[in-house]
């Protein structure tokens, strides 16, 4: 049943590509435009929407994280994301003109599933995001867009996390296009964006063999940090919590620009520290910024190991190990900088003979609060 993999996780990182197609079928019409009837929430309902949420848990977070970049871009709706178990202990404020979106692979997640009662309680729509058919989360919400990426057993996502991202980017566009924002043009461009991201996604995976290599020979270190900007800092927090659930590493993911209030104190001598490059192109200022925190770091002896987009030359010098992607557009770039972080932790817990399918003390669904 792993289909000649040795482990799940290294099955589901491969069908990725697959899980991307699939959750983007039928979803898209010949013209570029998006058919989500499936998402029942009246389009009227959805033009009078002030704010978004989102609210969900661990990875599914990091996918709510990076939705806030897309939603908020796209549609110029306030977005806010929390982790579920936070979410109403604070007494949030919401109202019927606030969409709560739910992020749940499993659709069991308790302190999602409380976070979406809480929100209905208060009058929101909950719109779930899920990939479990008729779990407990999407039949408890408003509506429902599925994640097609099939079942996923190993407790770390990754194939789910993709999916996601998809289904994030699918309703930040279609809320886009039922309220017509100004950027009409650049949703259509997004949308022939993102109908190719499956393919970008699989060149990922035929390039992972220095990954693994690398990661082999990093197997005895303790710490490994990730830095990020925009969209690549949740992707550095994915990756650290990837290490952290697989090869029990302490792991951290920072925003770059918050290196130097503190965790630059931490770089010391080879410190291997990831850095999520974003693309020159489009905001270039950002990326002139992290070449010279990628300077700042190796100056101060850390062993940088750079995501970078392919024909990125400005990072080469920095760069003690360059790992390649293709050119994305900037907030796509997750669905390509995530898959070398999920090969890198799966390669590091296969190293130091860890259950990289069962990690210790984890459950593939966290079903109490
Ligand atoms: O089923 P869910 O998406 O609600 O699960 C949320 C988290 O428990 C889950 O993403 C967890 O963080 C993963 N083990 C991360 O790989």
């Amino acid at each position: 049943e792993k289909g000649g993999y040795d482990y799940f996780m290294l099955k589901e990182i491969a069908e990725q590509p697959k899980a991307v197609a699939d959750t983007l079928l039928g979803r898209i019409d010949g013209s570029g435009s998006l058919t989500l009837d499936e998402v029942r929430i009246p389009p009227q309902v959805l033009r009078e929407v002030d704010k978004v949420v989102v609210v969900a848990c661990g990875t599914a977070f990091h996918a709510g994280l990076i939705a806030k970049y897309a939603i908020e871009h796209w549609t110029r709706i306030p977005c806010e994301v929390e982790l579920a178990s936070e979410f109403r202990y604070r007494d949030p404020i919401l109202d019927q003109q606030t969409l709560v979106i739910a992020i749940s692979q499993s659709g069991e997640t308790m302190d999602t599933l409380m976070a979406v009662r809480h929100a209905r309680e208060q009058g929101s729509r909950v719109l779930a995001i899920c990939n479990t058919n008729g779990s407990t989360i999407p039949r408890e919400s408003d509506a429902v867009l599925y994640t097609h990426a099939g079942p996923e057993v190993a407790v770390a996502s990754t194939k789910a996390f993709l999916t996601q991202l998809v289904a994030c980017y699918l309703v930040a566009l279609y809320l886009g296009q039922v309220r017509g924002t100004k950027w009409g043009d650049e949703i259509r461009a997004v949308v022939r964006d993102l109908s190719s991201i499956a393919g970008a996604v699989e060149q990922v995976l035929g390039t992972m063999e220095p990954v693994r290599e690398l990661a082999r020979t990093l197997a005895s270190k303790n710490t490994v940090l990730f830095l990020g900007r925009h969209v690549g800092y949740p992707v550095a927090l994915e990756g650290a919590l990837k290490l952290k659930e697989l090869a029990y590493m302490h792991a951290e993911g920072f925003a770059a620009g918050e290196l130097k209030h503190g965790p630059i104190a931490l770089i010391e001598e080879d410190l291997p520290v990831v850095v999520v490059v974003p693309s020159p192109r489009g905001r270039s200022v950002l990326h002139d910024k992290i070449v010279s925190n990628i300077q700042e770091i190796r100056a101060r002896g850390a062993r940088t190991i750079v995501i970078a987009e392919e024909g990125d030359e400005a990072v080469v010098p920095y760069a003690d190990h360059l790992i390649r992607i293709p050119v994305t557009p900037t907030l796509l770039q997750p669905m390509v900088a995530t898959v070398p972080l999920q090969v890198f932790a799966c390669e590091l817990a296969t190293a130091r003979g860890n259950e990289v399918d069962q990690p210790r003390n984890l459950a593939k669904s966290v079903t109490v609060e």
